[in-house]
């Protein structure tokens, strides 16, 4: 996964995925809605849902983009959601956004990378992750730093892109993400390699057991995961 960058340039992953995402940002939120024919909005609902039982007043959103998971945490009635990225350009439209929609005193957007945010340990009572972790550079070591600021008892919920195993969707995925994904991402964004990268990233990223093995290994509980959509995305879970 580390291997798989966007502009397979000498910048790290972590430069070349802030880049990707600036430069894609002012489209980021239409293109979603198309290639995912408004899909997403409900998987994040989905996720927030899970999250009604445990009240959590503290919210942390890591790789906000354009902030839509955080203002789907806004139902939750917390005291405040703070959403950090690497893309100041992503949190621009984001911010732009939260104002429109009056939320600019509960939610703040801030400039932060998964792997090195500096919050005190034990600060979140919920994290939310949505399409970010297959993005991060060094997976476990974001994965460790969130474990770290989530408090005893804190839920982790990711929200991320899986490979079906069903033979035939995942030929239909293949092609849609291949084939239509890159047409229609060049067409609207002008980043030829932005919506060519996603197709590969997710074939790189470990899913489904793979992934809660890893949350295992680094000390999460409760792990679980649910896939959706014929085993297009996957939610999954975790406790601290
Ligand atoms: C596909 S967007 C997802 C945005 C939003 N969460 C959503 O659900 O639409 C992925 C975001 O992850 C951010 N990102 C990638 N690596 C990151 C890291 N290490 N720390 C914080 N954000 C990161 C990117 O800048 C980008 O905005």
């Amino acid at each position: 996964m580390q291997g798989v960058t966007p502009y397979n340039s000498k910048d790290s992953k972590k430069e070349q995925v802030a880049q990707m995402f600036d430069n894609i940002a002012f489209r980021y939120d239409l293109l979603n809605s198309i290639l995912s024919l408004g899909i997403h909005k409900g998987w994040r609902k989905d996720c927030v849902k899970l999250l009604r039982e445990h009240k959590p007043k503290l919210i942390l959103d890591v790789a906000t983009g354009t902030g839509d998971f955080a203002i789907q945490c806004a139902q939750l009635d917390p005291e405040k959601v703070i959403g950090v990225d690497i893309s100041e350009g992503m949190m621009k439209f984001g911010r732009e956004k939260i104002k429109k929609k009056g939320l600019d005193k509960l939610i703040t957007l801030e400039y932060g990378d998964a792997e090195t945010i500096s919050f005190p340990d034990n600060t979140f009572d919920a994290i939310v992750v949505g399409f970010g972790v297959r993005n991060f550079e060094n997976l476990e070591k974001g994965l460790i730093n969130l474990y770290r600021v989530l408090k005893p008892g804190g839920k982790l919920v990711i929200l991320e892109f899986s490979n079906p195993r069903n033979g035939f969707i995942r030929w239909a995925y293949n092609f849609y993400f291949n084939k239509v994904t890159p047409f229609i991402g060049r067409l609207f964004s002008k980043d030829v390699r932005a919506y060519t990268y996603l197709p590969e990233s997710v074939k790189a990223f470990p899913d489904n057991e793979r992934f809660t093995d890893i949350l295992k290994k680094l000390k999460y509980t409760q792990t679980s995961f649910k896939s959706l959509c014929f085993g297009i995305s996957a939610i999954y879970q975790a406790s601290k």
